[in-house]
Order: structure tokens, then C-alpha cells, then sequence
């Protein structure tokens, strides 16, 4: 994914029905979407929405049914005229292009994929695939070189000459979405293109997206009400409710703060550990450091300040080392020596800032040490965890609980 921006929506508003210019005014008195829809009879399918998509991310719209994640979607190439606000592509304002712009948009920039899967049912695969290209006016031989780099893609190869109804419902729909890839656009628009497909097969499908869109880097918008596939796809994703936008985040960011009640009760049931990270859960800004040169006085002074009876240990190059106990600089001390280096621990648990809470979980059985995040490549300290804080993650017992367990098994 690139920092720049990509797709850029401010204030988008639908309203169904037809009196959309008195419906408007209530809405942005804050009149509700059910006491609109009593006054003139218009629904409000999105509500002043506001976002930004960066170039190659998947970027999630998740709620409920109803919610107006269709009808956003459709704003965005304008399948659906908006009623009020605009949508940006590239910086190039697509609220004012005209019908012919929309088009060539429509072909080349923005290709959607759906949940049924909309192909002719009499048209050959490789046809299928190759539509979009035809009405794009491309000749016979290069729409059929495409096509077949797109089958490819999917991994389709020798189904090209195949009618729809002799493939599965998942191989039907990587058919739409090769369709959608052979025009080679800069954004994918999926309105649950996974959601008709049995769960094994739904699963494969995500993978496999996940996977092409490593070599692709597409934008791609991806429309879903399963908060399981949002959490999966999603490098970011916004939460709808009646056609407004609750809250737009990493889903990290999502489950550790949500915003409102309703995304709370939303997330609630999310597995936290297979997505909270080492990064989130680390203490950075109060780790004290010890260098790996610092005497043993030297380190009773920073122990002490930081009233700690465990520091991690760096070298001048702030990669880590180990950690080093209070007690093991006590008897060295004692012993008179003047380097600490023989009484870093070495063998500790360290993880990289994407482990899991999950995958962290057996670190702590193993060990009494708290778990030191490094970087992947340089090897540089970006914090620490303490066993406490995977443990009351990972249960959600609250601290004093955990501490007391603690108590208790140490008496036992
Ligand atoms: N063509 C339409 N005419 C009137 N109301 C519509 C139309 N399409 C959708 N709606 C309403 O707009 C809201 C959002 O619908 P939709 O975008 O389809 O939600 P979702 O895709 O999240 O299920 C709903 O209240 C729906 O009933
Ligand atoms: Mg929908």
C-alpha cells in the first residue's frame, strides 16, 4: 500500500425517493434516517459520508444489511448519482465528469465484481472474461490475449471454452473477477462477491485475493456484512449503520477503541488475540535501556529508578540483547566484576511487532521474562511485554484478577 491517496469521498449523500431536496435539509438538521422517511417518504441511503482510500488498499465496508454499503459503492462510480458531496479519483472529481467520462471510468478506472457473479450464461468463459474489453471496443485478437492472462491469473486455464453453468458457484465468481482484472483497472469494486459461496470455498476465495492482490496492488473496495471476512481483508474498515459512517480503522484499531456503542457491541464477539499485536500491547515510551557497557552500579541506579527488578540490555546500535535480572547484577557486583555482558540473559522470548496474543500465548508458560519486541530486520528494540498484559489479554480477566491467580499459584 502507498501513502498516497487513491479514492477520496467528502460528504457523500444518497437519498431514495423524491423529495430529496427537503429530505436533505432535515438530515442536516439531524433529523433521524426513520423520521425522515415518515415526513417525505424518502429513505436516506448514505449520510454524508467522508473518507479516504489509499492506492493499493483494501479498503472494507462492513454493517448490516441495509446499512447503505451498496448504495455507497455505487456512488463511487456513479451507478447511482449522488445526491449531495463528492468522490475524488486520482484528484480528478468524478461528481463532475459527463456521461461519455463515466463510461470510459467505468470500463477502464473502476471494474466491479458481484455477488452473483454476472455472466452471460451463453457466452464461453474466455468471452465472459473478455466483455468488458469488447464493449471497450478492443480487437478480437488482443481481447483474447488478455482474457487468457486473465484466466491465468485465477487460476481458470483451460475452462476458457466452458458455458458458466458447467463451473462451481467459487470458480464462477473467480470468473468475474477475471472479467473485472482483464481491464486492467486501478480499482476493483466487490459488492459481496464472496458472500453467495459456500464457507470452505469462501475461504479459499479470500486467500486467493489476498494472495493476487500482493503481485496486484489494486484499490480495492470491498463490500461485505461479515465481520470475519472485514477483519481478514480488510487493511482498514469502515463500519456502517443506516447509512452513516460509525468508525473507520485498522481492525485493531477498531476492536481495541471502538467509538460507539454499536461497534462495540459489534466487535464484541471478535476473537481479540488473533488480532491484537505485540506492537499494540508493547510499552515503549517507559522502557529504560541498559547499555550493553553500563557497570553493574550503573544498573542498580537505572533499576531502582525505574523500579524494576528486570531492564532489557541494547548495544550502542540499540539491537537487543537480552535482559538482565536484579538479582544476577547483585551477586556480580559481589563478585567484584565490572562488566554486566555474563549476566544478560541471552535466551529470551522475543517476537517481531505483528505476533499475535495467540501466538504469543506459549511464551509465557515457558518463561518468567517479559517478551521483547524487536524489529524484524535490524534487530533494534521497539519494546517490551509483560507476561501480566498477554495474560489479562488474552483471557480479559482484568489486572487484579490476574494478579491474584498469580499469588495464588506462587503459594500453592
Ligand atoms: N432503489 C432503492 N429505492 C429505495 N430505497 C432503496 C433502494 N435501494 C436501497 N434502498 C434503501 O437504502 C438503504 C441502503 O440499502 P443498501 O445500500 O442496499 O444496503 P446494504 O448494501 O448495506 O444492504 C436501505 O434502507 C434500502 O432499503
Ligand atoms: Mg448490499
Amino acid at each position: 500500500m502507498k501513502d498516497s491517496i487513491k479514492i477520496r469521498v467528502k460528504d457523500l449523500t444518497l437519498i431514495f425517493g423524491k423529495r430529496k431536496k427537503e429530505a436533505l435539509r432535515l438530515l442536516t438538521k439531524g433529523v433521524s434516517k426513520t423520521e425522515i422517511l415518515k415526513k417525505t417518504g424518502c429513505t436516506i441511503g448514505v449520510d454524508r459520508a467522508t473518507f479516504d482510500i489509499k492506492d493499493g488498499e483494501v479498503f472494507v465496508v462492513m454493517g448490516l444489511s441495509g446499512s447503505g454499503k451498496s448504495t455507497l459503492l455505487r456512488c463511487l462510480n456513479r451507478l447511482i448519482e449522488p445526491t449531495a458531496g463528492e468522490v475524488f479519483v486520482n484528484d480528478d472529481n468524478i461528481t463532475k465528469k459527463n456521461n461519455k467520462e463515466l463510461l470510459e471510468i467505468r470500463r477502464s478506472g473502476m471494474s466491479m465484481v458481484f455477488q452473483n457473479f454476472g455472466l452471460f450464461p451463453h457466452r464461453t468463459i474466455l468471452s465472459n472474461i473478455g466483455f468488458g474489453l469488447e464493449i471497450k471496443g478492443v480487437d478480437k485478437k488482443e481481447r483474447l490475449i488478455k482474457a487468457q492472462e486473465a484466466i491465468e491469473t485465477v487460476g481458470l486455464q483451460g475452462f476458457g471454452e466452458q458455458y458458466p453453468n458447467q463451473l462451481s458457484g467459487g470458480m464462477q465468481q473467480r470468473v468475474g473477477l477475471a472479467r473485472a482484472l482483464a481491464n486492467n483497472p486501478e480499482v476493483l469494486l466487490m459488492d459481496e462477491a464472496f458472500s453467495a459461496l459456500d464457507p470452505l470455498i469462501r475461504s479459499d476465495m479470500q486467500d486467493e485475493l489476498l494472495d493476487l492482490q500482493k503481485k496486484l496492488q489494486k484499490t480495492i473496495v470491498f463490500i461485505t456484512h461479515d465481520l470475519d471476512e472485514a477483519i481478514k481483508m480488510g487493511d482498514r474498515i469502515a463500519i456502517m449503520k443506516d447509512g452513516k459512517i460509525e468508525q473507520i480503522g485498522t481492525a485493531e484499531e477498531i476492536i481495541t477503541n471502538p467509538q460507539s456503542e454499536y461497534v462495540e457491541a459489534f466487535v464484541e464477539k471478535v476473537d481479540r488475540k488473533t488480532i491484537i499485536t505485540a506492537e499494540t500491547l508493547m510499552f515503549k515510551k517507559y522502557v529504560t535501556c541498559l547499555y550493553a557497557k553500563d557497570g553493574p552500579k550503573g544498573v542498580l541506579r537505572k533499576m531502582r529508578e525505574a523500579s524494576v527488578e528486570v531492564l532489557p540490555v541494547i548495544d550502542e546500535n540499540h539491537k537487543f540483547k537480552g535482559f538482565i535480572w536484579l538479582n544476577d547484577v547483585l551477586s556480580t557486583q559481589e563478585e567484584g566484576k565490572t562488566s554486566i555482558m555474563d549476566t544478560v540473559k541471552e535466551e529470551v522470548p522475543k517476537v517481531f511487532p505483528d505476533c499475535t496474543v495467540e501466538e504469543m500465548m506459549p511464551l509465557t508458560t515457558a518463561t518468567k521474562s517479559p517478551i521483547a519486541v524487536i524489529h524484524p530486520e535490524t534487530g533494534r528494540l521497539l519494546g517490551i511485554i509483560s507476561q501480566v498484559s498477554i495474560m489479562i489479554e488474552a483471557t480479559r480477566f482484568d489486572k487484579k484478577e490476574i494478579i491474584d491467580l498469580k499469588k495464588q499459584s506462587k503459594e500453592q
